[in-house]
């Protein structure tokens, strides 16, 4: 299906590639503020195809081209050809999108159906949950809705880290300096304490780091012991991480952590070693990479035997092309594991799995004002406290805004508006640059927040509830296309569809925040300049309660793909 903004720009692609006569390749512009045109095709690429100036080019194409139902009009400006759309139709059509589609409206067909698995959150048991893992959780949770939203059938794992070297550690410490009426209070805390102390004890005596590859060892071969204890350590860990989940309102379709690939990575190994794609190198096995520009080599195994985070990462993308048949597989993880990744990649197609689209979706760090986060109270404290205290000032906010709503009411308010600030800060920002938290920033209302879009909604929702909550569905009145904000709003509208594809090519949610803010600060032209309830006829009434009932909707489908609620009022 076309959406109407598509439709309008291939009408101006194909009637101007008619008009040229001549095999061109055409591009697209927004013409600046100012500039009372909808597209800008630029004519300077044509010159050498036409052997003629830009601006004659632009000038010949004016005069031939034969325009489609929504485009009203083309003229020359410089080297540019500008159109303009036939407003009543363009409008009509993007209504027609909107009430047709409903909850639907932006969404599209790219996937397929096909699978995509999402890697996304994967903190380590027993350790924090950091705000890396953090920032995975808010990601990777906004492209699974972008993916489902383009017909993808997104899978979303929690490749939990439960395995490993660390277990060995801190079973030794357990054994050894464990309090253990604080374990009973809070395990998480001890283990963290446990793990603390370990580290500040290994190096005034190096001999620990022997025994605790024993405790690793035993864990390896299945020691009952070990083996209980550590279950002991995931399911608290476990307890902890899902208490955020919730308040993020983030869920898996599967959890299925490092420590299930353990009995899967003797035939990974096995496999490579056939293949002859793993060597091995001083008793360790290795893949060498340089031919294909990696220095690096992955290593499979140590010499002594032990596996590593790469070997379960092999084994874990088989598993996941053998079980789901994705055509996609995304790793939302920091930017600080690229090697990892390439290497990755580059041992899977080595293997043979090469046709499965692999992909780092990478993102830098988030830094706090408040200092440095590997503080003594360790991070997992530190992210509750972040979680809360945007709860919290939320509450302040609209204690402020609306002390008429119930106590109730407010809680339910502050809980949508501060988890939804925390995401939106991260999410409307480019995933690849480090983020700074700022608290003013993150709960305004007239910034780039996700207060103020809620806020947006809630206006919108407002001025529909008095008209009776009926959304007209007459044609859409011409008259309502004439005014600047009006004309903003309806294509504001009709681009959003385009901004979702975008979003999902590129794995990058914040488009669809950055437009979320645009259509936010149109809305509030509208809203400001043009009355709709006190409008001067009927027909201008309907037409432009059709228009804020889009902005709503807009609004409350673009938040929701990025996880943020919104509230009726606040
Ligand atoms: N647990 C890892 C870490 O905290 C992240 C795992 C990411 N996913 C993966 N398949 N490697 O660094």
């Amino acid at each position: 299906m076309i959406y109407t903004y598509e439709a309008a720009k291939r009408e101006a692609l194909e009637a101007t590639r008619r008009a040229a006569g001549a095999e061109v390749s055409l591009s697209l512009a927004i013409p600046p503020a100012g500039v009372a045109a909808d597209l800008a095709i630029p004519c300077f690429p044509l010159a050498a195809a036409l052997r003629a100036a830009p601006q004659e080019i632009a000038t010949r194409l004016a005069g031939a081209v034969k325009l489609g139902p929504l485009l009203e009009s083309a003229h020359a400006s410089g080297g540019y050809l500008n159109v303009t759309f036939a407003r009543s139709a363009f409008a009509a059509g993007v209504m027609g999108d909107l009430r047709r589609l409903g909850d639907r409206y932006g969404s599209n067909d790219a996937g397929g159906g096909r699978t995509v698995v999402i890697d996304f959150s994967a903190p380590n048991v027993a350790r924090q949950m950091s705000v890396g893992h953090l920032r995975s959780t808010i990601i990777g949770a906004a492209l699974y809705e972008l993916h489902k939203f383009a017909d993808y059938r997104p899978i979303g794992d929690n490749h939990l880290g439960d395995w490993g070297t660390q277990f060995g550690t801190l079973l030794y410490a357990y054994h050894t300096w464990l309090d253990r009426a604080g374990y009973e209070r809070d395990p998480v805390g001890e283990l963290l304490r446990l793990y603390v102390k370990f580290d500040a004890e290994a190096r005034r005596d190096p001999s620990l780091r022997d025994q605790a590859r024993q405790w690793h060892l035993r864990l390896e071969r299945g020691d009952p012991d070990a083996r209980r204890l550590w279950q002991e350590f995931v399911r608290h860990s476990l307890a902890a991480f899902q208490q955020i989940y919730d308040l993020l309102e983030v869920r898996f379709d599967y959890t299925l952590g490092e420590s299930f690939y353990e009995d899967k990575m003797g035939e990974v190994i096995d496999t490579a070693l056939r293949a002859g794609v793993a060597v091995e190198d001083q008793g360790a096995l290795i893949v060498r990479l340089d031919d294909v520009g990696i220095k690096t080599p992955l290593i499979l195994r140590r010499s002594d035997g032990a596996t590593l985070y790469h070997t379960r990462d092999l084994a874990t993308a088989i598993y996941r092309i053998r079980t789901f048949h994705p055509a996609k597989i995304l790793y939302v993880v920091g930017s600080d594991q690229r090697l990892h990744f390439q290497q990755l990649f580059a041992t899977l197609r080595k293997l043979g799995f090469g046709d499965v689209d692999y992909v780092h979706v990478d993102f830098g760090l988030i830094q706090l004002p408040e200092g440095r986060m590997s503080t003594r109270r360790g991070r997992v404290v530190f992210l509750e406290d972040v979680l809360d205290e945007a709860i919290t000032r939320a509450r302040r906010l609209v204690e402020e805004k609306n002390p008429e709503l119930s106590e109730p009411e407010k809680d339910e308010v502050a809980g949508i508006v501060g988890i939804g600030a925390i995401k939106y800060a991260d999410l409307s920002q480019n995933r690849v640059k480090n983020i700074v938290f700022d608290w003013e920033r993150m709960l305004a209302l007239d910034g780039d927040s996700a207060p103020y879009l809620q806020y947006t909604y809630v206006r919108a929702r407002g001025i529909l509830r008095k008209a009776g909550d009926h959304i007209p569905e007459d044609p859409f009145d011409p008259g309502a296309t004439a005014t600047i904000p009006e004309w903003a709003l309806i294509t504001s509208l009709g681009k959003f569809p385009e901004v979702v594809q975008e979003a999902v090519q590129a794995y990058h949610p914040h488009l669809v925040a950055n437009y979320l803010f645009r259509l936010a600060q149109v809305f509030h032209g509208f809203y400001h300049d043009v009355p709709v309830l006190q409008a001067d006829t009927e027909a201008l009434r309907r037409s432009r309660l059709q228009l804020v009932a889009g902005a709503a909707a807009v609004m409350r489908i673009g938040l929701g793909l990025l996880g943020v609620r919104v509230p009726e009022r606040m």
